[in-house]
Formats: C-alpha cells, sequence, structure tokens
C-alpha cells in the first residue's frame, strides 16, 4: 500500500522508513485484497499447517495459497524460500506468517513463565520475552504462541508450569509484560512477534489436574478468576487469542461462540484473530460435540475461529459451508480480514523476508538477563542459617543429585529450539568458581531413577564434606502438556537418597528444579535449607550458585500454594471460608482408639494433612528480614465509585540489602455470595538496603473490589472489608475499612 504510494513518488527508498500503516489504511487494504480473493484462496488463508521443510506437497500448497501460516518452521532460508512461493509464486502475493511455540525462550532460555512468575517483576518477564522476540524473529519466526496466562489451582496438572499461578492479577500484569515484551511498540518492526493469549479458557481448570480433562466452571467463577488474565491481554493490544482444548461446562472452547464470540470479541471489544489449538476443531469430534469433521467446521467457523491449525477442517469442508450458506461470505471475509490484518500489522507485505545474514542468538546481554530472572526467581523456602555458603572458607562441598548437572533437564517444558550445550548447570559453575572444593557424585542417573547403585558413593561425598548441595527435582518431561501427576512427591529414589545423604550428618542444603509445586514437605524437614526454582533454562547454573554464594540475595517468592499431600488439591490461597472453617485440628495419629464420631471436632480439615499448605503463595524468604508498619488508609470509608490509598512502611531489619515483595490483600467480609479470604489486589517489588525503610504506596479503587453475581454483573457492594500489606498470603495484621 505505502510501498505502491511511495514508489510512485519515486520515494521508494523512504519504504523501509514508513510509518506502519494506519488501521484505516490497513482496513482498506484488507478490504481491497478480499474483494479480489476466490473463496478456495480465502479459506487457504485460514489454513495453518505444521513446517515439512520444502516436501514438494508442502511448496505447491503455499504456490496455490491455500496455507495462510506454518508453524515449526524455523530455518531462516527455508522460511525465505517457502515464503517466496507465497509472495512470488500465488496468484495474489499474499505472505506467509511462521508461528513457534517460544513460551520461555527462543536460543537463550529463560525460566519456565512458573518460574518467572516467581519473580514478581514484570520488567523480568518483559525483558525476557523482548529478547526472545529478536532472537526467534531472526530466523522468520513473527507470531509466538504466547503468553499462557491459564490459572492453575492444581499442581498435578503439567502446564501449571507454562502460565503464572494461582492468582488473577499476578497472571495479569505478567502476562501483560509479556504481550509487551513480544509486540513491543510496533508490530510492523521485523524484531517483534504477533502475542498469542492461550489457552482461551479455563484450561488449567482440568477436573483432577488430568491434562485435558473436562471443566466444570460456573460463569461468576470463569469471570473473577479464569477470565481476568485474558482481559488484560487483550486490553494491552495481545495480536492473537487461542482457544483452548477443554469444554467449558460441556461446551469445547472450540465451538464456544459464547465464549469467542460474545465474550472476547463483543464484550470485550477486542477484534484480533483466534487460532484453534492443534487439532482442536476436529477433536470436538472426540467430546462428543460434533457428529463429524464438517460439523466440527460448522461450529468453530460460527464460534468465530479464524485458523485452522493442523486440522483440515476447514480446507475440507468451509467452501461447502459457504456454498451451502451455512456459513455466510460476510463471515468468511471476517475471518479473513483478521489473517490479513495481522499479516498488515507485522508488515509482511513490505517486508516479507527474513535477512539471513542476521541470525543472532544468545547475546551476552542476553546471557546476562536469563541469568538475572534465575536469580530473582528462585525462592528461599528455608533457611537455618546455612545459607549463604562462604564457598572461600569451606573446604569441601559435595555436589549430589540427578539436576546437579542436567543441562536439558534444566530448561524445563516447552523448550522445542534448545541447544543444550549452551545450558550452563550448576556443576558446572561451582566447578568453574570452587572446583577444588567440589566433590561430585550424582546419586541417581535422572530424576526418576529408582536404584540406589550411586548412594554408596554419594554418601561417601557427604561424609567428606563441610556441607552437601542436593540438586533434587524433575526432568523437563514431567511437567508440562500432556505431563500430568497423580503423585507429586520427588520422583525416583530421591527421598530415599535425601535420607542416605542425612546420614553423613553434615549440614544439607537441598535445591529443587521442577515444574510444578512438589510434596516437598517431609524433605524440607530433613534439610537445613531448601531453595526451589521452578526450572531456570540455560542460566539456571550461574543463577542458584549466586544465590547459594549470597552474592545475590534471593527475592522470589511463590506464584503458587505448595500442598503438604497430593490429597488436598486443588489448593489456593483465595479460597472460601466455608460455613465451618479449620479448627482444633487433630491429626490422624493422634485420634484416641475407638474415639467418638465428633471427637475431632467438626470442622474443615484432613485428618492426615491438617489445612492449608506446605508454603503459602506469594512466600518466600531472604537472607535479611523485612518488618512490615500497620498499614495506613487515606480513609477507612469509600464511596463505590471512589478509591482508597494504601500507605505502608516496609524496613530492611536485617545486616544485608535484600529485595521483597510487598503484597496488597483484602478480604470482603460479607457478600451477597460469599467472598474469598483473601485477594491479592496489587504488589509492588521493592529493593532495601539493611536498616533502610521505604514507604509503599498503594491505590486501591473500590471498583477492584467487585465480583461478579449470579446475574453475570459485576457489583461492587457496600460492607465491611480488611485489607493486609505483607510478604506473603498468610501474614499481615488486617486493618478495616468499608465501602459506604
Ligand atoms: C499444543 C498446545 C499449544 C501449542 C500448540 C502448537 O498442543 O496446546 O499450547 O501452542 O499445540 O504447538
Amino acid at each position: 500500500m505505502k510501498k505502491i504510494l511511495l514508489g510512485l513518488l519515486g520515494l521508494t527508498a523512504l519504504t523501509a522508513m514508513a510509518a506502519p500503516l494506519t488501521e484505516a489504511e490497513i482496513d482498506a487494504a484488507v478490504a481491497d485484497l478480499i474483494g479480489k480473493m476466490t473463496v478456495e484462496e480465502k479459506v487457504g488463508q485460514l489454513n495453518q499447517l505444521s513446517g515439512r521443510g520444502l516436501d514438494p506437497g508442502m511448496v505447491a500448497l503455499v504456490a496455490e495459497g491455500k496455507v495462510g501460516s506454518l508453524l515449526n518452521e524455523v530455518d531462516p532460508a527455508t522460511v525465505n524460500a517457502l515464503q517466496r512461493q507465497a509472495v512470488e509464486n500465488s496468484r495474489l502475493g499474499i505472505p506467509l506468517i511462521i508461528a513457534r511455540d517460544v513460551i520461555h525462550g527462543f536460543k537463550t532460555i529463560f525460566p519456565i513463565p512458573l518460574g518467572q512468575a516467581a519473580s514478581w517483576n514484570e520488567d523480568v518477564v518483559r525483558q525476557g520475552a523482548r529478547i526472545a522476540a529478536d532472537e526467534a524473529s531472526s530466523v522468520g519466526v513473527r507470531w509466538t504462541f504466547s503468553p499462557m496466562v491459564d490459572i492453575a489451582r492444581d499442581a498435578r496438572w503439567g502446564r501449571i508450569a507454562e502460565g503464572f499461578g494461582e492468582d488473577p492479577v499476578l497472571a495479569s500484569r505478567l502476562g501483560v509484560a509479556m504481550v509487551e515484551g513480544y509486540q513491543g511498540d510496533d508490530l510492523s518492526k521485523p524484531n517483534t512477534m504477533a502475542a498469542c493469549v492461550k489457552h482461551f479458557a479455563g484450561y488449567g481448570a482440568a477436573e483432577s489436574g488430568k491434562d485435558y480433562n473436562t471443566t466444570w466452571i460456573p460463569e461468576v467463577l470463569l469471570r473473577d478468576v479464569y477470565l481476568p488474565p485474558f482481559k488484560a491481554a487483550a486490553d494491552a493490544g495481545a495480536a492473537t487469542f487461542m482457544c483452548s482444548f477443554n469444554d467449558i461446562n460441556g461446551v469445547p472452547s472450540s465451538g464456544n461462540r459464547y465464549l469467542l464470540h460474545d465474550i472476547l470479541r463483543d464484550e470485550w471489544g477486542w477484534n484480533g484473530l483466534i487460532v484453534s489449538d492443534w487439532g482442536s476443531i476436529e477433536q470436538m469430534r472426540n467430546h462428543g460435540f460434533s457428529r463429524d469433521l464438517r460439523e466440527a467446521a460448522l461450529q468453530g467457523a460460527k464460534a468465530t475461529v479464524d485458523v485452522d491449525m493442523e486440522n483440515y477442517a476447514y480446507t475440507q469442508h468451509l467452501a461447502d459451508l459457504v456454498a451451502s450458506g451455512e456459513v455466510s461470505m460476510d463471515e468468511l471475509d471476517a475471518m479473513v480480514a483478521n489473517v490479513l490484518r495481522l499479516k498488515y500489522k507485522l508488515g509482511l507485505f513490505d517486508n516479507p523476508y527474513v535477512d539471513e545474514t542476521a541470525v543472532a542468538f544468545y547475546a551476552p546481554a542476553s546471557l546476562d538477563a536469563a541469568r538475572r530472572a534465575v536469580e530473582e526467581s528462585a525462592i528461599l523456602l528455608k533457611n537455618n542459617g546455612v545459607l549463604p555458603i562462604d564457598f572461600n572458607a569451606v573446604k569441601t562441598v559435595a555436589v549430589v543429585g540427578p539436576m546437579a548437572d542436567a543441562q536439558h533437564d534444566q530448561a524445563g517444558t516447552w523448550v522445542f529450539d534448545l541447544e543444550k550445550e549452551h545450558s550452563v548447570t550448576p556443576l558446572m559453575t561451582l566447578n568453574e568458581k570452587w572446583g577444588k572444593k567440589v566433590k561430585y557424585a550424582k546419586g541417581l542417573a535422572h530424576s526418576r531413577d529408582r536404584k540406589h547403585d550411586g548412594f554408596e558413593e554419594a554418601l561417601k561425598a557427604a561424609q567428606g564434606a563441610d556441607v552437601v548441595l542436593y540438586f533434587a527435582g524433575e526432568e523437563a518431561v514431567l511437567s508440562g502438556e500432556a505431563h500430568s501427576r497423580a503423585d507429586i512427591n520427588l520422583p525416583g529414589a530421591q527421598k530415599e537418597l535425601l535420607r542416605e545423604l542425612k546420614m553423613a550428618g553434615k549440614p544439607v542444603v537441598m535445591i529443587v528444579q521442577a515444574g510444578r509445586p512438589l510434596t516437598i514437605a517431609d524433605d524440607a524437614e530433613l534439610c537445613d535449607a531448601v531453595v526451589y526454582l521452578f526450572h531456570g533454562g540455560t542460566m539456571a547454573g550461574p543463577g542458584i550458585v549466586n544465590v547459594l554464594s549470597g552474592e545475590v540475595n534471593p527475592s522470589g517468592k511463590l506464584p503458587v500454594s505448595f500442598p503438604k499431600m497430593v490429597g488436598q488439591l486443588p489448593l489456593y490461597y483465595n479460597h472460601k471460608n466455608t460455613g465451618r472453617p479449620a479448627e482444633g485440628i487433630t491429626y490422624i495419629d493422634d485420634i484416641e482408639l475407638e474415639a467418638g464420631q465428633t471427637s475431632t471436632g467438626c470442622t474443615s480439615f484432613f485428618l492426615d494433612a491438617g489445612d492449608g499448605p506446605a508454603f503459602p503463595f506469594g512466600y518466600g524468604l531472604s537472607y535479611t528480614t523485612f518488618e512490615y508498619g500497620t498499614p495506613r488508609l487515606s480513609s477507612a470509608e469509600i464511596a463505590p465509585d471512589g478509591s482508597v490509598t494504601v500507605v505502608c512502611d516496609v524496613t530492611n531489619s536485617g545486616s544485608v540489602a535484600g529485595s521483597e515483595v510487598a503484597q496488597l490483600y483484602v478480604r470482603d467480609l460479607v457478600g451477597s455470595l460469599a467472598r474469598p479470604v483473601k485477594e491479592l489486589k496489587d504488589f509492588q517489588k521493592i529493593s532495601l538496603q539493611p536498616g533502610e525503610t521505604k514507604t509503599v504506596v498503594f491505590n486501591l479503587p473500590a471498583s477492584s473490589l467487585g465480583f461478579t453475581n449470579l446475574k453475570n454483573e459485576y457489583v461492587v457492594e457496600p460492607g465491611d472489608f480488611q485489607l493486609w500489606v505483607a510478604g506473603d498470603s498468610a501474614s499481615g495484621t488486617p486493618v478495616a475499612f468499608a465501602i459506604k
């Protein structure tokens, strides 16, 4: 468009400098192009296939305009060759979009999103996404299927690894940061990627944490817990959405017009592109929601799913559905317009090719950023003073465990482009810095290893050391898609190995690298310190060692609740109080023989697990201590359309500098629906020198204190509230205020 204009004026040299097309110019160009397209060419734009290199069949489909986008093609020369087929050989020269699951880095791998969430730092997430976009776009990827903002309350679910945890406010803020990192301020710049917010919606509510399982989500819960991060990302300008595999209350998302059209497009006013998940349209037959592929195609189109990922539902049936009038030409054109609009926004009509000489990965600054992300994501769960370790003072450090030197597995799930030889492990870092002091005994071949063959050597290493660093956790394959676990203990014989190491009588520091919360409460009891890292990526080694040595003071906070036992799941901090909240907990081993039916009291707890988490949402220790003053409010009463300013002093009462995440929680004591006992409303990460006090200031609008009622109305009700400013969801003293 602009190229033609500038060309006519002999100003083509300015083309590359052309400002991005305006919405109006894009709409005009799209309308003009659609007017020239055949139905077959229109359907072609809705077809997304997984790359097969320069397979002749693929080349032919692209040249005939029968493919609109590809995923999983990351060789820049192949990308350009296929792009030339689309741009120079197809009738209308419409460029392809190349997509990839760049979930937490392309080549420089950052902590998995759950780990990045533990940083509670939008800058960490935004920078990681920016670096991922720089690296992936350098090979031609301009669309990533990320951020995943599914709220997860069940650690059995393998995909808890890919999201930002259990809280809608934390997930919203970090999801927006990821969108901003990928898309930048101008999507037409060649180093950007269109974000894809997924999986819309409710995927994390899979019953029993079993992936792909059905979900039952009352609309009030859907709207107040599962949808907010998607709404935030939509409002932040996310270019695309992906519908989820699951059904919500019997309606698969891929055919859910109420969700995708009425809520996302109409109610929220979002007009981007919706892509199916892999085969999710066709899978509506498995759901028993579609009689056949033709009906699935119809249901997907009516739900306004624009692009059909590896389904062939649209290529096989959409033209026929249009011919029969079951899908109108206007409906088809609206789907095509969403695809073409994205291609114009990405600048692909002007710059369809990738510069094969500009491929760039692992910039030192990127690796530094990845290491800092690890440092900010590490969560100190326990420390009896053994940390930080003065590695210059200790004589021997025993390094044990299957995750001490796991270049592949420390990267975590969704790392299709990982080059593991670039991963720096904890053992590599320790050997590089203090090699002469390190005594390494793996103990187990991998995280699932059940054999005790390596135990003797491990115990011997521990006996000869001043301190034992036990690197436990999960291999990457034990979390992520289709990798739910019904038992979330440390896998293999890791628990037994820990108990073997304890026999050496030396301090034990357990460092867990995993894709989910694990039930480690009993293991933690045996350790002198516990550091938890949700798979840290390329620079997990230097990041973890900098925390262990005290070069970095850990500041990570849990984005998810840790259960004591798997039977407690689903488990989350923002739960209801129930009519009989737990009190006077009697544990199973304390019950008298032939005890009476009501002897343990009749309140809500487990006889074997009691109540509540092993480690609460928002929890994380530091090498220093922080004291919170009593929050001060600008007013104890606020109008339903008003707001209150909350001020709270936070002091570093320890001896070393550190960062703290001050968290603002509220409770609505009485509502027309029972309300959660706590809800995160805001947070700030602050750095404090020893003895320093900072005053954190929050603005709390009454409008953020509402909820969805049974009529699906968002209501802010007058009444009494409590408010906390604390370092986790289980601490602090509440102050009262009211909405009048
Ligand atoms: C997968 C995942 C989705 C991913 C897509 C493409 O099955 O559910 O998150 O983006 O397919 O790889």
